[in-house]
């Protein structure tokens, strides 16, 4: 089976990406024929300084190796680097209806933040539904916000397919249930666009005064709480199964400790949860030419893989004449 995610290089990875999409990708390695990628056009939606833009897509690359992509197992590779997504993108325009694209909610959600509207970030899904056709993705691990997009990519291929027949292969996207949305510390989804992230390869310190600005109840230290909908909680038992993740509710119930406690045990938690990632980092952080060498292959089995499928497509339009 074909899984495929891509993600963009517009800042620091964080525990929602980490958990919505990157673990899922690890785990698949295991099973699957696994494709992952920097998406770096996409980041141009976000990102317009060149210098900044090229230093966070090899930033993200290092932090993929670090946290288990394995490129022996996976097609791992920036999106720039196989152009055949562009023209994907501008044939599968021709099957968006505006409509579809004007129903995104993560278009919709972004503008309404105040990030200005241009034509990219309007047509990003075609773009991603690009990314996920070209290599015959059947399943799509996203975290919730993408769901959408997936669903998007279906279409169009639907309405692709009904014209030229059964070239595209129609995705799926796979959530994480417990992990559909990780908040923020202001309580919100977690993301880079929203400045409210807590980064999975922070120092330990700024860490910890991120987690303490996590927005919290106010509840006398010897109440019981609510860990249900506490976003400390909520972030704590992603690190945590069994007995600790029961211990911690425990301790909620029991009263006697306030969110001070449990933000420092959250941070404690994740720093250890990232200890060995963190050390392989730190190779790669120091072989930075190891780094280009993996993308690179990865960008030729990349294009290899495309090739077929794009062959055909570009037969059944007429673009091949
Ligand atoms: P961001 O919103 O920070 O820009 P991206 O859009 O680059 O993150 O997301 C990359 C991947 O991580 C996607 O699959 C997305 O669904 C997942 N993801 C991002 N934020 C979260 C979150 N808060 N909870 C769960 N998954 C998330
Ligand atoms: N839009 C995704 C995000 O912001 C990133 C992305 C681009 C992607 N192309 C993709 C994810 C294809 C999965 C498949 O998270």
């Amino acid at each position: 089976m074909r899984v495929l995610t891509g993600i963009q290089p517009s800042g620091d990875l964080h525990i929602g990406n980490y958990f919505g999409s990157i673990k899922q990708m690890v785990e698949a390695q295991k099973t699957s024929n696994t494709f992952a990628f920097i998406a770096n056009y996409h980041a141009m939606t976000s990102v317009s300084d060149g210098n900044k833009l090229s230093e966070l897509t090899m930033q993200c690359a290092t932090d993929f190796l670090a946290l288990g992509i394995d490129p022996e197992k996976s097609t791992f590779w920036v999106q720039s680097d196989v152009k055949e997504v562009l023209e994907l993108y501008w044939i599968l325009s021709s099957f968006t209806p505006m409509g579809l694209l004007e129903r995104a909610h993560s278009y919709k959600d972004k503008t309404a933040r105040g990030i200005a509207s241009n034509h990219s970030l309007f047509s990003y899904p075609v773009l991603m539904a690009a990314d996920i056709l070209l290599f015959g993705a059947e399943v799509v691990p996203v975290g919730k916000d993408q769901i959408q997009h997936v669903e998007i990519a279906r279409d169009i291929a639907t309405k692709f397919n009904n014209k030229y027949g059964d070239i595209l292969v129609i995705p799926e996207f796979r959530i994480q249930e417990e992990v559909q949305t990780v908040p923020g510390i202001d309580g919100q989804k977690m993301s880079k666009s929203y400045a409210n992230i807590i980064n999975i390869f922070g120092e330990e310190k700024k860490q910890l005064k991120t987690i303490k600005k996590i927005v919290t109840e106010n509840v006398a230290m010897e109440e019981p709480k609510e860990y249900k909908n506490c976003n400390v909680y909520n972030m704590a038992k992603l690190f945590l199964e069994g007995d600790n993740l029961k211990e911690l509710q425990d301790r909620y119930k029991r009263g006697g400790e306030g969110h001070g406690h449990f933000k420092i045990y959250l941070g404690e938690v994740m720093w250890e949860y990232f200890r060995e990632f963190r050390e392989k980092r730190e190779y790669y952080e120091k072989n930075q030419n190891e780094v280009r060498e993996i993308l690179k292959i990865g960008a030729t089995k990349a294009q290899n893989l495309a090739m077929p499928t794009i062959e055909k497509i570009r037969a059944a339009t007429g673009i091949k004449y």
